[in-house]
């Protein structure tokens, strides 16, 4: 197993260089991330080419037994390259270029740009393709921004269109413009939606479509080149986790498995649920497992910097991930620099780069993951549950929220962290996934569903599925316009249910709700609305006031071999979302392994006839866990008995039985 450090050997003298490489040595790594910000230091004036430097910082780490993964470095670009082309820097919403200095500041158009990045790929790539240090490449660093507003891009957002659509006609169509007398008789009569709010919607969906794949092509460029010259070694790129700008699925087609950079420590102490859920999307979007390549490896920030990593924290921060999927795990930075912007972004060493509690403690987790590496090898996570996560339906909610305040993400992590607390695992899956492999599917906002996709839902529950929607799905068709039908559209078979109508709940109000069944008790809707009419469906739950009390608010309907459930409010309360997980787990038949107190968080490794059980303590209090009797601990090698006491930050690896096989 790969466990490492992001270093920058360019930021401290050459004298230096051996005594890093052997703390990380000493402390079990065996592993770095590099380059990726040095392209002046790889290429000081165009076409001039020096690695020397580089090198002799690989030999140094080699010696060690510690290989690199080299970054192409078009993540900040050299000061000569924005001086000789300075079309190359991108335009601003206000139509002013941006003035070279930070980092990310490129047109994804720019043929100068593009060219150049290719010319520094293809000369690290000859140089490192045998370097027997050098295991793999990170593709640039953490795609996403920023949105460039020059007539370049212009043209090319045009030429995308055309290419996509075909015919004016086509995209008049699938804009709508007709409305507003919108309609667009040339190509270059098309401008960039610059407010995506008040522009047409599809044409802002069309423009985060097209960003979104300006940075696979620009990262294709890339890729192209390394796989040419490197068969050897992999290719990864640092993504985000819940960054909302790129369509990841796509992102990580290129590549041979994701990485992401995961920072959890700000603010109040809060279970970890995102950095799970971002972890989940992570496995998601290549469908297998990933790579860690940056995390928290003490106060983190730029002009004020956030709370410091606690005693033990690195370990559960990091049991966290290793449980949803995490395969390779590369701390930020390994110590801490003196210059730039991120002087308060903390290393494992501090300013002063000697070894202290917060390497120590890397190095522990370093020996534990170590030792644990053969069981982890050959499993994955392998739930009985997904959770559509869709780019479209993400990009059209900002578009237009619908109700205010409405957000993507948060509708459905609302059903995550209900998962969460129930110790269920969910995958992430596109819209267009084989949901035959899950006996639950939930689809929380799925706001823009494709016909076929409906399609495949109502199959889906019709043979035996439990499938669970709420509110806003099924709104729009694949062009960002309204389906021109009743809702929940062409699910209305599978859910049992129509909505004539539906509201928005402004902030200052709320509308009780009363549950029955599997749903009893009283919850608050807020924010949104539907007017349910079952067709079919059991009502489970109403909104208690005089206008929808003949409406539902939620319903299950039997449906084929399988069931429909459906919420049509926002509820306050996260004890509905564990009402409602609850009953559509029960329905699907698919129960927790273990059932976690508050705060601690469970998850399922499995493969090659293993299965590890993670049990991950984000709290800084001991707590009390019912797991299986005799189960061995592999981190200690002690027996369950039928609890187990985990300290603050403490987290536990169980060997479990194997189940079915899938
Ligand atoms: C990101 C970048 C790093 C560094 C860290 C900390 O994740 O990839 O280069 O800037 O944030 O700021
Ligand atoms: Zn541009």
């Amino acid at each position: 197993m790969y466990i490492g450090a992001d270093y920058y050997p360019e930021h401290w003298p050459a004298s230096r260089w051996e005594t890093d490489a052997k703390l990380m040595k000493k402390a079990g790594f065996n592993v770095v991330r590099m380059a990726e910000f040095a392209w002046v230091k790889m290429e000081p004036e165009e076409g001039v080419f020096e690695f020397e430097w580089l090198d002799r910082a690989l030999e140094i780490l080699g010696r060690q037994g510690i290989k690199a993964i080299l970054g192409t470095p078009t993540g900040s670009m050299p000061a000569w390259v924005a001086r000789t082309y300075p079309e190359v820097i991108h335009v601003k919403k206000d139509g002013m270029r941006d003035t070279w200095g930070v980092r990310k500041q490129n047109c994804l158009s720019s043929a100068a740009y593009r060219r150049l990045s290719e010319r520094i790929t293809r000369a690290m790539a000859v140089h490192y393709a045998d370097n027997p240090t050098v295991i793999g490449w990170q593709t640039d660093n953490e795609f996403g921004h920023p949105f460039c507003y020059c007539e370049t891009c212009r043209a090319a957002f045009q030429s995308w269109l055309r290419t996509g659509y075909g015919s004016l006609d086509e995209l008049n169509r699938a804009w709508g413009t007709h409305f507003w007398g919108h309609t667009v008789g040339t190509w270059g009569e098309i401008t960039i939606p610059v407010d995506t709010g008040s522009h047409n919607p599809g044409a802002s969906l069309d423009w985060h479509r097209f960003f979104s794949w300006q940075n696979v092509r620009f990262q294709h460029d890339q890729v192209e080149i390394l796989r040419a010259c490197c068969p050897a070694q992999f290719i990864t790129h640092n993504l985000m986790g819940l960054f909302k700008e790129i369509d990841y699925y796509d992102l990580s087609a290129d590549l041979d498995f994701v990485s992401w950079d995961n920072y959890p420590v700000w603010g109040r102490p809060a279970v970890r649920y995102d950095a799970s859920y971002a972890a989940d999307v992570m496995r998601g979007v290549k469908g297998r497992n990933f790579w860690i390549m940056e995390t928290t490896a003490g106060p983190c920030g730029w002009g004020v910097f956030g709370p410091n990593i606690k005693p033990g924290e690195m370990r559960s921060v990091a049991y966290q991930q290793i449980g949803r999927g995490c395969d390779g795990y590369v701390w930020f930075r390994w110590r801490t620099c003196t210059a730039g912007r991120e002087q308060y972004w903390h290393g494992l060493l501090s300013h002063d780069g000697k070894p202290g509690r917060r390497y120590r403690e890397a190095a522990a987790v370093a020996r534990e993951l170590h030792a644990l590496a053969g069981r982890l090898d050959g499993t994955t996570v392998r739930p009985d549950v997904a959770i559509i996560y869709d780019y479209d339906s993400l990009w059209a909610m900002r578009i237009q929220p619908g109700y205010p305040g409405a957000d993507y993400q948060r509708a459905i992590g609302n059903y995550y962290n209900a998962l969460f607390r129930a110790g269920v695992n969910a995958d992430m899956i596109r819209p267009d996934a084989d949901f035959s492999a899950y006996r639950l599917v939930l689809a929380p906002h799925l706001y823009l569903l494709a016909d076929d996709v409906a399609a495949r839902l109502d199959a889906y529950v019709k043979s035996g599925g439990v499938l669970l929607a709420d509110c806003r799905t099924g709104v729009k068709d694949r062009d960002n316009l309204c389906h021109a039908r009743t809702l929940p559209g062409r699910l209305s078979a599978a859910l049992g249910i129509e909505i004539p109508e539906y509201e928005a709940i402004p902030d200052e109000c709320s509308y009780p709700v009363k549950g029955s069944g599997a749903l009893a008790g009283e919850y608050t809707a807020v924010k949104y609305a539907d007017w349910i009419v079952p067709r079919g469906a059991d009502a489970l739950a109403a909104c208690d006031v005089w206008h929808l009390k003949k409406y539902a608010a939620v319903t299950r309907n039997a449906y084929g071999k399988g069931a429909g459930w459906y919420s049509g409010v926002v509820a306050k309360e996260s004890a509905f979302y564990d009402a409602l997980v609850a009953a559509a787990l029960k329905d699907a038949g698919v129960k927790a392994l273990v059932t976690p107190p508050e705060g601690v968080e469970v998850s399922v490794r499995e493969g090659k006839g293993r299965r590890l059980l993670f049990i991950v303590n984000h709290t800084d209090r001991e707590q009390t866990v019912r797991v299986p009797a005799g189960r061995t601990d592999v981190l200690t090698g002690r027996k369950t008995g039928g609890e187990l006491r985990l300290g603050r930050y403490g987290a536990a690896v169980l060997a479990a039985e194997r189940r079915r096989v899938r």
